[in-house]
């Protein structure tokens, strides 16, 4: 039987298979699980660290409670069975018996990942779930998670417009980030005591937020309740398939925005924020982690003369891709409509507007997403 479950980060969907046979050898334990010809190798030192008896692992929290430091790193099997599905393992020096399940052995696999880059929002799906079943049913909490997970934002109708709803339905997905502008805050034109390029009606470029957070939030939400005039669509574009398209065109300005770390800030009265990162950071397997870029919130930076130049032409080159309209999904939110993205993946913008144009937004952590992606069945 196989069970689809979300594990380990970023946001990737696990199949969990069975094992099929399991054999000692000089070092450990080659480990034949059902979707793959070649074994897993643990060795014995492997095995007894990750078992999954009682005494050496929490059954209800995973924590460790084995001593690691202390396991005796030359001892050996005296049989090694399949029984249940688990490998069962008793040792020659009397230890605990080791069990490790499919599960276990199943998330040590690259996880296929959730997201489906796209470059043109004819590949995306888009749909608008109903704020009733986001709030009261996990089919509907999950068609919104996943639809983040796959496109880099998801949609919900229906959403009261008062704070307090959008607050509750950003809630379902993990606690509302606080930060200087509070938990949740109010963003329109006539908002005035932030001095900041979002707080008006011009067009705002695709960008990040927080790029002047050393953690910069892993979520956004904006939840529209005043609506008047004309314009003001918000933009999406996947920065992920934009960084995608440079690394494959442009390989030497890819590696550039991926080594050169940015300086961004944030400034008002009593307040210098400043933090730095690449534009572009990826995980220890070369797949892309993050995208940061606000060229707005951008701060001083000085490289040596060539490398100046070179990263001039590499950030401009990503510039390019993330400003072309064609890999633009845009949308004007209505009254009732909520937006939630991957401020690690998408970069939000805005055209132009006249008329009321007021969004309840906030931040969520990444993590949250990932871990009620996990849990929400
Ligand atoms: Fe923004």
């Amino acid at each position: 039987m196989k069970e689809y479950r979300c594990l380990p980060c970023p946001v990737t969907l696990k199949i969990v298979t069975t094992i099929d046979r399991a054999e000692a050898n000089d070092s450990g334990i080659l480990v034949w699980m059902s979707d793959k010809a070649q074994p897993l190798e643990l060795s014995w030192i492997w095995v007894r660290d990750h078992s999954e008896d009682p005494t050496s692992l929490d059954p209800v929290n995973r924590q460790r409670e084995v001593d690691t430091f202390s396991l005796d790193r030359t001892s050996m099997a005296k049989s090694v069975d399949l029984v249940d599905g688990r490998v069962q393992v008793e040792w020659t020096d009397g230890s605990p018996t080791s069990l490790l399940s499919s599960g276990l052995l199943s998330s040590l696999s690259p996880a296929a990942p959730m997201a489906r880059p796209w470059r043109s929002p004819s590949e995306l799906e888009v749909e608008f779930v109903p704020f009733d079943e986001v709030m009261h049913t996990n089919a509907g909490l999950r068609r919104w998670l996943e639809a983040i997970g796959r496109n880099g934002f998801g949609l919900v109708s229906g959403v009261p417009t008062d704070q307090a709803s959008a607050q509750s339905l950003a809630s379902r997905i993990g606690y509302v980030r606080r930060t200087i502008f509070g938990d949740m805050w109010t963003l329109s034109s006539e908002v005035v005591e932030h001095a900041d390029s979002a707080y008006g009606s011009a067009t705002l470029e695709p960008h990040t937020d927080g790029c002047y957070s050393h953690d910069g939030p892993g979520m956004q939400m904006f939840a529209c309740s005043e609506r008047t005039g004309t314009g003001g669509e918000s933009v999406m574009v996947d920065g992920f398939a934009a960084a995608d398209v440079l690394r494959s065109m442009d390989p030497d300005s890819f590696d550039l925005l991926t080594r050169v770390s940015v300086p961004g800030h944030y400034i008002e009265a009593g307040i210098h924020l400043q933090a730095s990162r690449p534009t572009i950071t990826l995980h220890a397997d070369g797949s892309i982690r993050q995208v940061t870029f606000n060229n707005y919130d951008r701060s001083p930076f000085l490289l040596p003369a060539a490398e100046m130049a070179a990263w001039y032409n590499a950030y401009s080159a990503f510039h390019e891709l993330l400003v072309d309209e064609a890999s633009w999904w845009t949308h004007r939110l209505e009254p009732g409509d909520a937006l939630m993205f991957d401020n690690w993946r998408c970069l939000h913008g805005r055209l132009a507007y006249t008329g009321t144009r007021v969004f309840h937004g906030c931040y969520v952590n990444h993590e949250d997403l990932e871990s009620r992606l996990r849990v929400t069945a």
